[in-house]
């Protein structure tokens, strides 16, 4: 079976990729390497350079290729970019997603599982576990682009047959075990890759925005997930659809949150190195909790993760980092 991944030269597509080529699939990328590199897709998958947005060329990769299915990971995804930007994100993103749904109808393709985030859902004040069926109000146009994403795929099963699995990601961190693939965002935001950043000297310290939320230590809470569980993910979704399930949306987290003081300290002991963290007032649009309840996925998908453990996902992430 050929599958086509969108943006599989990125940080998760590209972990994605490795995981379908172990699972039998044959795989071909489809990405502008904007944000991705070539260097990080996996031996044996093959590249294709176009964009997303393109729909006439995404419909001949996907003829001339056989595609079976999509698994779509190609987007913008900074959260400040898409407040300062918010065209470009719904350009790139929400018309990607239509564009793909276009693509997928014209070519009888009618399996796609979906990149969506946390970012959908309206965010907690109070310390509780986000379901499926909590609130979506996104609080930035990054999380709007995304459920506005998704709202396009539900509603192409029932006139088109084209099935989604949308799994929205929590806080995704870490680099493969065996240390041959991680995290090569430029001027990342996320946490733990700026925090190992930090602790190679990379960065002179890490901001730590708001310390006054309403949280034990009061800095954020979020829930993060190793890529390696994350990826193995998109193949159970894969095998899902191919099963002939449904279009269904799923939290992708372990259901635990940490502060931002707690990962600091994580990355901190993990490398051994005391940076420097600067304390910084509230960012607009950030949520107090973000963290998944994930029970829905570990029963549809019989799902273990193999990676819940905060210090590993810090330590593959530093280790990456340093060499
Ligand atoms: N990293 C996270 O913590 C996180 C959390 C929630 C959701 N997500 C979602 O996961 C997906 C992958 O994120 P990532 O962290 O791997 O980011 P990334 O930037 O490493 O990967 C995105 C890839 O998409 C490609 N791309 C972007 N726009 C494109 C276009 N128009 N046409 C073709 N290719 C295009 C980029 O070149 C890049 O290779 C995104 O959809 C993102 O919204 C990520």
């Amino acid at each position: 079976m050929q599958v086509l991944v969108t943006g599989g030269a990125g940080y998760i597509g590209s972990h994605t990729v490795q995981k379908l080529l172990d699972a039998g699939y044959g795989v071909v990328v489809y990405d502008n390497v904007t944000t991705g590199f070539r260097e990080a897709i996996p031996v044996g998958a093959e590249l294709i350079m176009g964009d997303v947005r393109d729909k006439l060329m995404l419909s001949r990769v996907m003829k001339d290729k056989k595609i079976s299915a999509v698994v779509h990971f190609a987007a913008k995804l900074i959260v400040s970019e898409s407040v300062e930007k918010p065209l470009d994100y719904y350009e790139n993103n929400t018309m990607g997603a239509l564009a793909l749904a276009q693509a997928c109808i014209e070519n009888e393709v009618g399996m796609v599982v979906f990149s969506s985030t946390s970012m959908v859902y309206a965010g907690a004040e109070v310390s509780y576990m986000l379901t499926e069926i909590s609130p979506t109000s996104p609080s930035n146009p990054y999380g709007q682009t995304k459920l506005m994403s998704e709202l396009i795929l539900r509603d192409c099963e029932k006139p088109y047959g084209l099935r989604s699995v949308c799994l929205r990601y929590f806080n995704v961190a870490g680099a493969a075990l065996d240390g041959k693939n991680g995290q090569r965002t430029k001027n990342a935001t996320h946490l733990i890759k700026v925090a190992s950043e930090a602790a190679c000297g990379k960065r002179e310290s890490v901001g730590i925005f708001g310390t006054d939320y309403p949280t034990e230590d009061g800095t954020g809470v979020r829930d993060y997930i190793h890529v390696e569980d994350l990826a193995e993910l998109h193949v159970l979704a894969l095998k899902y659809l191919n099963d002939g399930g449904r279009s269904e949306v799923f939290n992708c987290g372990y259901g635990r949150g940490f502060s931002v003081r707690e990962v600091i300290d994580a990355v901190r002991k993990v490398s051994g190195v005391n940076f420097k963290v600067v304390e910084q007032p509230r960012r607009a649009g950030d949520a107090v909790y973000l963290v998944a309840d994930s029970s829905k996925i570990r029963k549809a998908f019989s799902w273990t993760p193999k990676y819940d453990n905060l210090e590993l996902i810090c330590q593959t992430a530093y280790n990456w980092e340093k060499r």
